[in-house]
């Protein structure tokens, strides 16, 4: 910091000093220019007016005259004096000041008299300096030469003025070179040496393990953004590894199975061996949106992106998505493909481009409005459009072809297609590379072949699935229901024993996989004031006071049972009036699939039923239902999970529901009750929640209050099993089964005169 300051100071004393000395020296020449001229002028004025009475005097000889008008114009403003001399250059009338100076003419007289015209001239004579004006006499009657008149001025006075302004220049650049530096030492302590010792003190404070805020305290200034980003973000690596390392030492010492990103990657590596992996999702991990003149980057709230993104962290993968972003086209390069994350790349996302018919047909319809409601048993009807049937063949067909060529020269691809946008992907990518090992896992639910049926491309679908070398669901019903479908639609052989499907020489095995969440807070926190704070804080910061809180979070989708739950609420306040004013329900929900009419309306139905219920029910500083209806972040939902006194999960039909898990994952007060409805795949796992039908209000009602009135010690008890079942089986373990089965795939490949056999060894 020292040489900085040094380096500083020189510079500033240098620079000032320049800047002064070419201004002074410019504003000299100006002023000694304009006061030189000024002279002259008045000089030449003086001589002008002087030589004709000079001229008659001298004619005349009338020395007494002569002498009196020279004598006269001695001393007056920088003017010495006067003197007069004869064609032979003799003085014949001198200013007494002058007489020892200018007894003998100068040689500017001699000029003048020489040319016959006013000449003039700066001089220095002995340590005078002087400004001579010499001008010819002439006879008035015949012009002859008849001498020469000298007027002396004191030049002195001009190199005077120049001297003070060197003088007040030299002054001013000190002034201004003492305030620079001390403006500038001063930025330099507050603006750059304090947040860097504080940064400093900061890192020293997380490299030893002290307890230090999450956020690194430096000015917002442009100067510092990058640094503070790189810090955190060092700091952020620094905690996580920290955190992994003391929680696989935890388990070293308790021998638990429990998995983690780290082991997650560890596994991924030993079992691909040099083999690569390939994610195919319509939802992108990152989508870039522009916001003003700059790019944001966004991370989809998907517990699908948390359980992938260390698998493909491990084995620098590929995942293969619809760019729906509208700034993706200009952060992609020219093969469409950008590494990520941005910040820290580790694996590949190729985007891939679709046009607004596309998405219109495959996403929108034949997705969302056929598949999705097909498969939920809601009773929304599916709609089936021939139109949007083609339009989800080409798509697939799309990404494909987007896929093959990223798998082009690679040995022993591993595929990991997601849900239900691509049944028809896993047959067309094993017709080309019947070498890479396909998996596909559906998200949703897999109705019973009696519901399936209606689907009149129900072969086509099942067909395309049917080229998996496996076929995940959540849980066995799905995967049952699935065995039966086929067993009704396609012509195959199941092994029920083993759950897979023998077609046309290829076998796909059909197994479930509960997905899960991320499960990091490992200590109970028993401070047990904390909750009941941050409720009031939250309550309050929606305009609401109530004692009690219930949270429910959900996109806003009419699989989610969000009126029922409305409405189990409004019975539960007519059932036990001694809860309005006490109770509020917060329901986060966020707006989805807007474009269809059915999700359209359903927004529209969800508003007026809390308006509803609120205006039947509201008091002042209260009312039932707060709804939230924006996209809120994971952090930005935690609070409430954290605060509420319960979680209301009321799914018509959902194929895992992970709102229900991160619920139980968040509650490390232990405290907390999960109200959740029986026709969620979670059900099947979390049987120490309150398990509803959603369709029965009066029950759900019942369900609330039993929440609100049971013992802290049920509530412990239930939480505490619940949060043991989610810690051993995280979404980490669920990737690791995932990819572990599909390494295990043992493929069958044709010979070289075309008989099948099995490749020899599975993946690792
Ligand atoms: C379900 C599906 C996912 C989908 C998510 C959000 O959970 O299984 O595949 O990504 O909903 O829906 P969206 O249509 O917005 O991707």
């Amino acid at each position: 910091m020292r040489l900085l300051n040094v380096r500083l100071i020189v510079s500033l004393v240098v620079g000032v000093t320049l800047v002064s000395l070419f201004t002074s020296y410019y504003q000299v020449l100006v002023l000694n220019r304009s006061l030189r001229k000024d002279l002259q002028h008045r000089a030449e004025v003086l001589a002008e007016s002087l030589a004709r009475t000079v001229e008659r005097d001298v004619q005349r000889d009338e020395q007494k005259t002569l002498d009196h008008t020279v004598q006269r114009f001695a001393n007056r403003e920088h003017l010495i004096g006067l003197a007069v001399y004869n064609p032979q250059n003799h003085p014949i009338a001198i200013t007494n000041a002058l007489d020892s100076l200018m007894s003998n003419p100068p040689g500017v007289v001699l000029q003048a008299l020489k040319h016959n015209q006013g000449t003039s001239a700066f001089l220095r004579i002995g340590h005078a300096s002087l400004y001579i004006y010499a001008l010819p006499l002439h006879a008035p009657d015949d012009d002859q030469v008849i001498g020469s008149l000298a007027i002396v001025h004191d030049a002195g006075y001009i190199h005077a003025e120049s001297l003070s302004i060197w003088r007040e220049t030299f002054l001013s650049a000190l002034a201004h070179i003492v305030l620079i530096v001390l403006i500038t030492l001063l930025i330099v302590r507050w603006s750059i040496a304090g947040p860097i010792a504080r940064t400093a003190h900061w890192i020293k404070a997380l490299r030893t393990g002290r307890a230090v805020s999450a956020r690194i305290k430096v000015p917002d200034m442009e100067l510092f953004r990058p640094l503070a980003r790189e810090v955190a973000t060092l700091a952020e690596t620094l905690n996580t590894a920290r955190t992994a390392a003391a929680l696989e030492a935890r388990l070293r010492q308790t021998s638990e199975s429990i998995w983690t990103a780290d082991r997650l990657a560890v596994h991924v590596r030993d079992r691909l061996e040099d083999g690569r992996l390939f994610v195919v999702s319509n939802r992108e991990p990152y989508s870039h949106t522009r916001r003003g003149r700059s790019i944001e980057v966004k991370q989809p709230p998907s517990g699908l992106v948390t359980a992938l993104q260390p698998v493909l962290y491990a084995c620098d993968g590929t995942w293969v998505a619809h760019g729906s972003g509208d700034a993706d086209l200009e952060t992609v390069d020219r093969h469409n493909r950008l590494p990520v994350p941005p910040d820290d790349p580790h694996y590949t996302l190729r985007r891939v481009w679709l046009t607004k018919d596309e998405e219109s047909g495959y996403y929108y319809g034949f997705s969302n409005e056929g598949l999705w409601p097909l498969c939920h048993i809601a009773h929304t009807r599916p709609i089936f459009r021939a139109s949007d049937w083609k339009y989800y063949c080409e798509v697939n067909q799309k990404f494909a072809n987007a896929l093959l060529e990223e798998m082009e020269d690679v040995a022993r691809p591993l595929v990991l297609v997601q849900d239900y946008h691509f049944a028809l992907l896993p047959r067309m990518i094993k017709a080309i590379r019947p070498d890479a090992r396909v998996a596909i896992f559906w998200h949703i639910p897999w109705p019973n072949p009696e519901a399936f049926r209606i689907c009149p491309w129900q072969s086509e679908l099942v067909d395309g699935l049917l080229g998996a070398d496996l076929i995940g669901f959540h849980i066995q019903a799905h995967c049952t229901n699935f065995l039966q479908t086929v067993d009704r639609i396609v012509e195959s052989r199941i092994n029920w024993e083993h759950s897979s499907v023998q077609r046309l020489d290829h076998q796909t095995s059909v197994q479930p996989f509960p997905i899960s969440v991320e499960f990091t807070d490992e200590k109970p926190d028993l401070s047990g004031s904390s909750a009941y704070e941050e409720r009031a804080a939250l309550l309050k910061a929606l305009g609401v006071q109530a004692a009690c809180m219930g949270i429910g979070v959900d996109r806003l989708d009419y699989t989610k049972g969000i009126l029922e739950r409305f409405l189990a609420i409004e019975r539960f306040l007519e059932k036990y009036p001694r809860y309005q004013g006490f109770f509020t329900f917060v329901q986060i929900g966020a707006p989805s699939r807007t474009h269809i009419k059915r999700y359209h309306d359903l927004q529209a139905e969800v508003e007026a039923e809390a308006e509803r219920i609120n205006w039947r029910f509201q008091s002042d500083q209260w009312k039932p239902i707060v709804l939230l209806n924006q996209q809120h972040s994971h952090e930005e939902i935690e609070p409430y999970y954290r605060a509420a006194d319960l979680c209301l999960v009321t799914s018509l039909h959902d194929g895992m529901n992970l709102v229900a898990k991160e619920f139980v994952a968040t509650r490390n007060d232990e405290l907390g009750v999960l109200i959740l409805s029986c026709f969620t795949g979670a059900a099947r796992e979390l049987q120490d929640a309150l398990q509803v039908n959603p369709y029965d209000v009066d029950q759900v009602a019942e369900a609330i209050r039993a929440a609100l009135e049971m013992p802290a010690e049920e509530k412990q008890l239930r939480m505490q099993r619940m949060r043991k079942l989610i810690r051993e089986n995280n979404v980490y373990r669920w990737a690791a089964t995932l990819i572990g089965e599909l390494c295990d795939v043992r493929l069958e490949l044709a010979g070289s005169n075309g008989e099948r056999f099995r490749a020899g060894a599975s993946v690792g």
